[in-house]
Formats: structure tokens, C-alpha cells, sequence
């Protein structure tokens, strides 16, 4: 440790924090980042305020119209921090084959190195000039035993910000954290230090990023970002990366699957969580509108992201949503995409790299069809339609956030911050592909569901860095996600639900969806967002064993038949498009899960290979 530094900061430990190893992890940090003063996080209403004032006075936040979006604020990143940087984001096990192909890896000790140890370490004097703010926050409902806690070192005010709305930050989790609970330790820095008298820019950041996880010390280290998941890092790294791996240890799922709620006419209930990649319309169908002839149903919300699932004692799994708040793409949410989505943005939300209207509101593309005359764009730019009809500018950046509480959800569940968490009844995979992938298809048995996930594929989106809309293998939509071996997590799926079903528990079924087909025309068939009510209707039918379907090759569609169409034009034809099978399209997807399974060779499950030998059969069967 640093000691002339560390002795010249205070800590300011406040005096409720007992936790000698926190304490010294703080003061550890606080000496290799040489922060300028230390900042424990409350999570109080008045500490909130205070940031959104000081955030305000540094020109990152925007304070929107109060008489149009109260309490709601605008934040514009710097142009190159916009989205997740998957290639910079490396997976630090003590071997490689543990990190698997799929992710990018580092041995540990070099990483530290670079980050920590080397004479020119990044996070050395990175907070420089700096406060660093001490952010404790529980994902999950504080003290479920689904639950886990960790702490988030960052210089960065707008994350301390954002943690208060996406985690239970604050007291609340030291509590549960007590003397010597366990935490997972999160470092962030922006990589920006300030010298002495050097004036601060809007969005600080470095070129330079590194997102890093140790998972066998289950430790997150992120430099030179401050942007969603790359920052927030109670999120993706810790949620799904740090998380799947402690999960595959102690015999639970960490997933990026919505959680929703779905109650019959009858008052029946069930919890459906589904699986999508990014950008495929996760917060729109957690928060579904039941369309015209499905008076009655009631969609609730538990979750738009990830979910956290444990076996409950009778070997049930149950779903909690680790997280607080809904940091979800702007572009496309309306009035008819997601209006309950709309409701939630009405006031107390941060929108960041969306447009500025000339009033004082936000904008982005898709919220209404025709756009104002005039907007100051996600870079601070004027816009105009006939300037971006001329250049195609984006008034909005397609990454473009909001961030809000869950509790502004008007359809949130009764039972979202519920510490024992929901029964599963359906698991639901799907990707965005314009072809082959038909809308529904339940799974035979657990093996099959899970080779349905294993092989799923969509189409790229400006969620990522580079994202250009050609289709890759996104297996449970946990690519860029799973923090170990992908064939491992394959296994660790499979062993699950036969361990469970050993038990006799019950499991979900396993669907797996596709909204997305397209026409000769290049157009979306299937209506999609609220429609998706129709298909969800068919899942429960499955599973009180009353609905009808149609065995094929893969699994059971449903047939028209199957589906009510009340409210719907929707014919016959229509539906063969989007439900058909086409075997030649299929014998090449065939071939890509060969290609996918070669990639994934070390480890791989024999069930899987095993599974498509038997699919490769029957399609040739005809
Ligand atoms: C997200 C993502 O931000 O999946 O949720 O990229
Ligand atoms: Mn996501």
C-alpha cells in the first residue's frame, strides 16, 4: 500500500461500518488510485439530490423541462463511450480453457499487472484529482437468500448516481453485509485524472478500456468507461459474469432472461423468464399489453434483464430480479411498442445520449412517427428531418438509455422485490432471425430445450460496439455474458435439470421463440409486442396440458388452430411463414450448429451432438 498517499486522505469511514476487510479494501483502492477524498454512499433520497445538483453544475446532466419530465435529466457521453466494448472485456482465470473460446482472456497475473501492479499500472493515480465514491448495493431483494452483496469503487458521480436506480445502493446493504459478509469488490475508474487546476471535461473517460473479472476471486476492475455495462458494474459483470460462475459452484443460474408475471381470467398465475440478446425487445414483452380479445390477462413485471434462479427446498426454481431499475434502449419505445415502458419515463429519469427538443423534453427515433422540426441531437448538435433525410443523422443514439426505478413501472408485480422469489413455469429463448427459426416451438425434454438455447442465433445489434446486423451464434443470448467455458455452462444447464428431476421437482417447460421471420418483402410478418400475448396464451395452454400443437422435427408448434385470433387479421398463410419448417434452410442450420459445437469442441456435453444426430435424422426421414 501507498502510505505517504494513504496518509494524507481521509477515509471517512462513517462510524455504522464495521467491516474491517471492507475498510481496508477501501483504503487499499484509495492509495493505488490516489482518489482525492472518499465518498461512502448512503442511497438517502438527499444524497441522490445531491449528486443530480453536482452533476448538473459539471454540465454531464442536463436538467430536463420540470413542467414536461420532472425531476428527469439528460446526460451526453463522449462519442467513443457509447456501448458495451465486448472485445475489451476479458474473462481472467487462472487457465484459459476455463474462460473458453467465446471469451476474451488474460493470464491473471499479467492482467494485474497492466491494471494494478506494473510500474505503469492504469489504475495508478487513475483517480488523481478525483473523489472516489464507496457505492455497497445488494443485488436482489436485501437480505434474500437469493440475493448477494457487492461494492463498487468508483470516480465517477454519474455511476454512483446510476447505481442508486438499477441496485439497492446504500445502508441497506452494508446492514446485510454486517462485520464479515461476503461481498464481490468492484473497481471503476473513467481513467481521466485531473492535475492540479486542470479543468474537468462533461463525460471523462480514456480511450483505453479494460473490463475485467477474476472469477475465482470473483473480483470486477474497469477502466476508462463510464457507459451502462461497462460502468454500472453491479450489471452485466457482476449479474451475469461474476454471477454464472458462482452459480455453476453452488448450483444456480445467473441469466439474461426477463421475469414477467401472466395471470389468467381465472386468477391463475404463472412466471415465465425468457432469454433474448440485446436489443430484441426485452423490456417490451416483460411489460406486454394484452391485445383486444384478451380482456382478462394480466402481464406483470418482475424483471426486464437478468434473473437470478435458484432450486427452492422442494427443488422448484425460483427467479428473483437482481436488479432495481430498467436501463433500457430508447429507440422504438412508444405508445404502441411499450406504453407502459412510456409511463415509466414520466418524470425521475435519467436519458443518456438521446435528443433534446426545443422545449426542453427528450426525443429519440420511434417515439413518435413524425419527429419535431427541430432537436439538438445526442452530441449536442442541431437536427433537423431534412438533415438527417439528407445524411441519415440519428437525432438519437441507437444505444441511447433511460434509467429509472422499477417502481415507476405502473405493471410492476406485486411480487418483484419478493426475497423468497417467483416458481418458474416456462423458460423462453429467443433470437432475432429473419429466416428459418419458427415462431414457437416447445421442447420435447429438458436436454432438447436446452440444445434449442445452446444453438440460438440472432442478428447483431448497436447494442454492441460494431453491431451491424449479420447473425451470430448467441447460445442462451449469454455470450458476451457467461463468465467461464460455454461448453462448462451447457453442462451445468444439463446437470441441473437432471439433478432436479432426479429429485422429482418440477421443471419449467422450455419454449423457444422467433418474432422476428421476414416476408418476400422484406417486412416483419408477425405483429409482435402485444401480440405476443396469442403465443404466450398457446405456453400456458402447454402447460396445463390442454392446448394442442404439432410434433416435427424439433419439438411442438402450435398449428393456426392452436392460436386465438380474436382481434387479429392474420391469415392461415400468414402463419405457415412464420411457423414453417423449411428443410433445405434447416439442413444449413444443422450444419452451423456443427460449426458452433467444433468451436465449442473442449468440454462439450455429448448430449448436445448427441441431440442433433437424432434432429439430422429425422429431418432426412422427411
Ligand atoms: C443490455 C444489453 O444493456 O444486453 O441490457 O446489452
Ligand atoms: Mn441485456
Amino acid at each position: 500500500m501507498n502510505r505517504p498517499v494513504l496518509e494524507g486522505l481521509r477515509l471517512n469511514t462513517p462510524a455504522h461500518v464495521h467491516h474491517a476487510r471492507l475498510v481496508e479494501w477501501v483504503a487499499e483502492i484509495a492509495a493505488l488510485t490516489e482518489a482525492a477524498e472518499v465518498c461512502w454512499c448512503d442511497g438517502s433520497e438527499a444524497e441522490y439530490r445531491r449528486l443530480c445538483a453536482q452533476l448538473v453544475a459539471a454540465g454531464t446532466l442536463i436538467p430536463l423541462n420540470p413542467a414536461l419530465r420532472p425531476g428527469s435529466f439528460l446526460a451526453r457521453s463522449d462519442p467513443g463511450d457509447v456501448a458495451r466494448v465486448e472485445d475489451r472485456t476479458f474473462i481472467c482465470s487462472q487457465r484459459q480453457e476455463d474462460a473458453g473460446p467465446t471469451n476474451h482472456w488474460m493470464a491473471p497475473a499479467q492482467m494485474r499487472e497492466r491494471l494494478q501492479t506494473g510500474e505503469q499500472a492504469l489504475f495508478r493515480g487513475s483517480m488523481r484529482g478525483r473523489t472516489m465514491y464507496v457505492v455497497p448495493f445488494s443485488m436482489g431483494p436485501l437480505g434474500s437468500p437469493i440475493a448477494h452483496i457487492g461494492v463498487e469503487l468508483t470516480d465517477s458521480p454519474y455511476v454512483a448516481l446510476s447505481m442508486r436506480t438499477m441496485t439497492r445502493m446504500g445502508r441497506g446493504a452494508l446492514e446485510v453485509l454486517g462485520a464479515d459478509g461476503d461481498f464481490v469488490p468492484c473497481v471503476h475508474t473513467v481513467g481521466a485524472p485531473l492535475q492540479p487546476g486542470q479543468r474537468d471535461v462533461a463525460w471523462p473517460c480514456n480511450p483505453t478500456k479494460y473490463i475485467v473479472h477474476y472469477p475465482e476471486s470473483r473480483e470486477i476492475w474497469s477502466y476508462g468507461s463510464g457507459y451502462g455495462g461497462n460502468a454500472l458494474l453491479g450489471k452485466k459483470c457482476f449479474a451475469l459474469r461474476i454471477a454464472s460462475t458462482m452459480g455453476r459452484e453452488q448450483g444456480w443460474l445467473a441469466e439474461h432472461m426477463l421475469i414477467l408475471g401472466l395471470t389468467s381470467p381465472e386468477g391463475r398465475k404463472y412466471h415465465v423468464a425468457a432469454a433474448f440478446p440485446s436489443a430484441c425487445g426485452k423490456t417490451n414483452f416483460s411489460m406486454l399489453v394484452p391485445p383486444a380479445g384478451f380482456e382478462g390477462w394480466k402481464v406483470t413485471t418482475i424483471g426486464d434483464d437478468i434473473a437470478w434462479i435458484k432450486p427452492r427446498v422442494d427443488g422448484r426454481l425460483v427467479a428473483i430480479n437482481p436488479e432495481a431499475g430498467y436501463f433500457g434502449v430508447a429507440p422504438g419505445t412508444n405508445a404502441h411498442t411499450n406504453p407502459n415502458c412510456l409511463a415509466s419515463l414520466q418524470r425521475d429519469t435519467v436519458f443518456t445520449n438521446v435528443a433534446l427538443t426545443d422545449d426542453g423534453d427528450v426525443w429519440w427515433e420511434g417515439l413518435t412517427d413524425t419527429p419535431p422540426a427541430h432537436l439538438i441531437d445526442w452530441q449536442g448538435r442541431d437536427w433537423t428531418p431534412a438533415l438527417a433525410q439528407a445524411t441519415g443523422a440519428k437525432a438519437a443514439h441507437p444505444n441511447s438509455r433511460f434509467t429509472v426505478a422499477a417502481t415507476h413501472n405502473p405493471v410492476l408485480d406485486a411480487d418483484w422485490d419478493n426475497p423468497a422469489g417467483v416458481p418458474l413455469d416456462a423458460f423462453v429463448f429467443g433470437g432475432r432471425r429473419s429466416t428459418t427459426v419458427p415462431l414457437a416451438t416447445e421442447a420435447r425434454n429438458w436436454v432438447e430445450g436446452v440444445y434449442m438455447a445452446a444453438t440460438m442465433g440472432s442478428e447483431t445489434t448497436a447494442a454492441m460496439a460494431g453491431g451491424n446486423g449479420s447473425v451470430r451464434r448467441d447460445p442462451f443470448a449469454m455470450l458476451p455474458f457467461v463468465g467461464y467455458n460455454m461448453a462448462d455452462y451447457f453442462q451445468h444447464w444439463l446437470d441441473l435439470g437432471e439433478r432436479l428431476a432426479a429429485a422429482g421437482a418440477r421443471l419449467p417447460k422450455i419454449f423457444c421463440v422467433n418474432w422476428f421471420r421476414k416476408g418476400a418483402d422484406g417486412r416483419f410478418v408477425w405483429p409482435g409486442y402485444g401480440e405476443n400475448m396469442r403465443v404466450l396464451e398457446w405456453m400456458i395452454g402447454r402447460i396445463e396440458g390442454r392446448a394442442g400443437g404439432v410434433d416435427h422435427v424439433f419439438g411442438v408448434s402450435p398449428r393456426y388452430e392452436d392460436l386465438r385470433w380474436d382481434g387479429l387479421a392474420f391469415t392461415r398463410e400468414q402463419f405457415d411463414s412464420v411457423i414453417g419448417i423449411d428443410r433445405a434452410a434447416w439442413q444449413q442450420e444443422l450444419a452451423l450448429h456443427d460449426a458452433l459445437f467444433d468451436t465449442l469442441a473442449h468440454h462439450l456435453p455429448p448430449a448436445l451432438p448427441a441431440a442433433k444426430a437424432r434432429f439430422a435424422q429425422r429431418l432426412a426421414a422427411g
